[in-house]
């Protein structure tokens, strides 16, 4: 096994998009920035040195960090942000991980353009049916003001925050946007070939799907996870999601596009981003006459149906060990909630309030003095009031959370509390979507473990119905799971790494409003089953 050594200098940089210039936070002045291209069993060195003027953290979104929370990177969950020309160095290694993976700044809203991709390729010498080309295709938002502003802005109405003007694939809006076409993404290919597309959804606050003209995709892999082949004429990706796709290049050479636009659960009242981006799939030898690339037809908006059609396809690629028998079970709301305006105060948000998110009707908030691994691990005294380990297995109470939910039946508490688990138990999570206000898709991420998906559904989750539509045979391995509008999800870990490991939704405004909660895995026996000590240089607050 290698160890790989980067130095990721953070700071501001200019550039252009949609005929505008802004300056944006970046790794090395690229965007996006630099892909890291490992082995598995591999460790990396990643010296950050923060030059620009916020505070920063790295995380390596999908790694599972074993026993090692203090290179995962969440700001006051797992560290203290990296100051104005503070340097924090993240080393890590693979375990038993290949795929596609990615990592971003994790603090605010600077991962809006501060994010890269993290490729794993198999051992050494491990035989594995090697794609004629392979290329990251990361999409992500554009605002055209700084997404900092937008986030600052929406906090301080209690709205929410405004969309984004476009999206992008590789940093690059595409033929679509005004002053975009000749910077459009391009990915050369010849015909002939089977190609890897490692698809990752930065952005923000979309879920995306993604269409190909005239070539299928056939998913073989997930959030790092191989998966059972199948044949697709859309994925659909949430933010926080990789999907790895083989296309053949069997068409008849010529351009075709990658498109990709939002999908939008929630309803159309609720304003979104409508735009489509564009990438180009190039065969090499194209005669430069070429008309117009050809276009990519991708579902409506709220294809629901497509949605969930996608997600179901999704399977490990042979039967898996499931983990069995579960010791915690959970039964988690995960939705919208909205705050009253204070006194003397005019709110932006539904009918005069204010926005808030939860996860049983807890509304999260993150310490400011320290992080909440450092109080777990080294608080002693100073570390008491910082949070609580008392998260609820359980809502306050039970209602028909997908119909026509009261306000007054549902107001959220700010708190900071963590859900309590014991070294090497089997967890087992019902995530109930509610419908307060509006009710969307919320793609839930975990860090530091994957999960097993057992089953998703529509409605209300009932136990004795719907726990035999469990499948406990080939389900796919995740990070990042899409709770469906108005629907659930249920998943199953052991809990073999410990630490204080955050659980949130990926869309980064429902982030922002307290949509998480974190995990206290306690050690289990001996070295091998605890947290390592802290790095020395690790930042205090
Ligand atoms: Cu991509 Cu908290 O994570």
């Amino acid at each position: 096994a290698e160890v790989h050594y980067h130095d990721f200098i953070v700071r501001a940089k200019s550039v252009k998009r949609l005929c505008k210039t802004r300056e944006i936070i970046t790794v090395n002045g690229q965007f996006p920035g630099p892909t890291l291209q490992v082995r598995n069993g591999d460790s990396l060195v990643i010296r950050v040195v923060n030059h620009a003027k916020y505070n920063v953290t790295l995380h390596w979104h999908g790694v599972r960090q074993m026993r090692n929370g203090w290179a995962d990177g969440p700001a006051y969950v797992t560290q203290c942000p990296i100051q104005q020309g503070g340097i924090y160095t993240y080393r890590f290694t693979i375990e038993d991980q290949e795929g596609t993976l990615w990592w971003h700044a994790h603090v605010s809203w600077l991962r809006a353009t501060v994010y890269g991709a993290l490729i794993i390729l198999p051992r050494e010498n491990y035989p594995y049916p090697k794609p004629h080309r392979e290329f990251p295709v990361i999409l992500g938002e554009w605002w055209n003001k700084n997404p900092l502003d937008v986030i600052r802005q929406a906090l301080k109405t209690g709205a929410a925050p405004n969309v984004s003007d476009a999206f992008t694939i590789n940093g690059q809006p595409g033929d679509l946007y005004r002053c975009s076409s000749k910077e459009t993404t391009t990915f050369l290919v010849t015909a002939g070939e089977t190609v890897l597309l490692r698809f990752i959804n930065a952005a923000m606050e979309n879920e995306l799907f993604v269409a190909i003209a005239d070539h299928d995709m056939t998913v073989v892999g997930a959030d790092a996870s191989y998966t059972k082949p199948f044949t697709t004429s859309i994925i659909l990706l949430g933010p926080g999601q990789t999907t790895d796709v083989l296309i053949q290049t069997n068409q008849p050479p010529g351009r075709y596009y990658i498109a990709a636009h939002a999908y939008h659960s929630a309803p159309p009242s609720v304003t979104f981003d409508n735009t489509t981006t564009t990438a180009i799939l190039d065969y090499i030898h194209n005669p430069k006459s070429a008309t117009s690339p050809k276009l990519a037809s991708l579902p409506v908006f709220n294809d629901t149906a497509a949605a969930a059609a996608f997600t179901a396809g999704i399977k490990s690629p042979a039967p898996v060990q499931i983990p069995s028998p579960v010791d915690n079970h959970l039964f988690v709301t995960v939705g919208l909630g909205l705050f009253d305006c204070p006194r003397n105060k005019r709110c932006g948000g539904p009918n005069g309030t204010r926005f808030a998110a939860s996860m049983n009707n807890f509304s999260f908030v993150l310490p400011s003095r320290t992080s909440l691994l450092q109080a777990s691990e080294l608080g002693g005294p100073a570390a008491t009031g910082v949070f609580t380990a008392d998260f609820p297995a359980s809502p306050p109470m039970h209602f028909d959370y997908t119909g026509n939910v009261s306000r007054s039946l549902w107001q959220p508490i700010r708190a900071t509390k963590l859900y309590p688990i014991k070294f090497g138990s089997v967890v087992e999570m019902v995530l109930q979507g509610t419908n307060i206000f509006a009710a969307e898709e919320h793609p839930m991420h975990i860090h530091g473990y994957e999960f097993y998906v057992l089953a998703t559904g529509k409605g209300n989750f009932d136990a004795r119905r719907d726990s035999r539509r469990f499948n406990l045979v080939d389900p796919p391995r995740r990070n990042t799971i899409g709770v469906p509008q108005k629907g659930w999800a249920v998943i199953r870990f052991t809990a073999d790494n410990p630490g204080v490991w955050l659980m949130h939704c990926h869309i980064d405004s429902h982030l922002t409003w307290g949509l998480a909660t974190a995990f206290l895995v306690s050690n289990g026996v001996g070295e091998s089953e605890s947290t390592l000590p802290p790095p020395p240089d690790l930042p205090t607050c």
